[in-house]
């Protein structure tokens, strides 16, 4: 439904310019749910922006399947609410401002509830736990109707239970809603919980590096020995070049 073809992207930076990504290739399927992981700076971010129109690609192109460029959402690392606005209207500036009014409420109500925040509809972001700022983030995200959601280190910023309630979260948004999601990571344990596929990047430039298959069933068991062996796998990818021996740390 959507393919990267030979993305390639520089910045100027201080009159240098630097390869930040170099002809990436990717092919994604409807429904599919893949995580991108990658070293700090190597470019994640920035291949995100250039999916949803963010930045622009020095070189290459993006094809969508049906005009599917038109739906896609995306959830940023932080929640970034209008602090002015209450719960109901920041979902509501998700929604497309064609849609009448009365439809309008209706998705409102319906994302409300599937985010699970129906008593706090009134409620001002600072009067929201971090992990319910978040819920808000992606209930606007969905208030969009995208077929494709981009999520950018979306639970970066939560502690460790929050993070575990929103991956069981979106696990569970993705199979009811049978949207493909694309979701950058840092966190080894969530992409291999999450994602039918992994897509690890190196950095300077930013290639891929690796794609990983996790042909295990869901829900998966990060205790699992399947689980571990690909858990080990990724931590080889990161760490071959290294003198740290990651059977200490894994
Ligand atoms: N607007 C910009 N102008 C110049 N350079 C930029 C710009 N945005 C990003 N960069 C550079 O591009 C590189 C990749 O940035 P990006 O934000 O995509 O990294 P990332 O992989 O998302 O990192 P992190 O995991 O820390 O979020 C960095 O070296 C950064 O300095
Ligand atoms: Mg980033």
């Amino acid at each position: 439904m959507l393919k990267l073809n030979h993305i390639k992207k520089d910045y100027i930076i201080d009159k240098e310019t630097v390869h930040i990504l170099e002809d990436v290739n990717l092919n994604i399927n409807e429904g599919e749910f893949v995580s991108i992981l990658g070293t700090s700076g190597c470019g994640k971010s920035t291949l995100l922006k250039i999916i949803i129109g963010l930045e622009r690609a020095t070189d290459g192109y993006i094809s969508f399947e049906n005009n599917d460029n038109n739906r896609i959402g995306m959830i940023f690392q932080e929640a970034r609410l209008i602090p002015w606005k209450n719960v109901e209207e920041n979902i509501e500036f998700g929604v497309d401002t064609g849609i009448d009014k009365k439809r309008k409420k209706a998705i409102v109500r319906e994302q409300l509830n599937i985010v699970g925040l129906a008593d706090y509809a009134r409620a001002k972001p600072s009067q929201l736990s971090g992990g319910m700022q978040q819920r808000v983030s992606i209930a606007r995200a969905l208030a969009g109707e995208p077929k494709v959601l981009l999520l950018d280190e979306p639970f970066g910023a939560l502690d460790a239970f929050t993070r575990i309630s929103m991956q069981k979260e979106v696990l569970r948004l993705w199979e009811t809603q049978k949207k493909t999601m694309i979701l950058v990571t840092h966190d080894i344990d969530e992409a291999i919980f999450l994602s039918d596929r992994i897509i690890i990047l190196s950095d300077h430039p930013g290639v891929i590096k690796r794609e990983i298959k996790v042909d295990l069933s869901r829900p998966r068991d990060r205790s699992s020995y399947d689980f571990t062996v690909i858990r080990k796998e990724i931590y080889r990818e990161f760490f071959e070049e290294s003198d740290i021996n990651i059977e200490y740390y894994i």
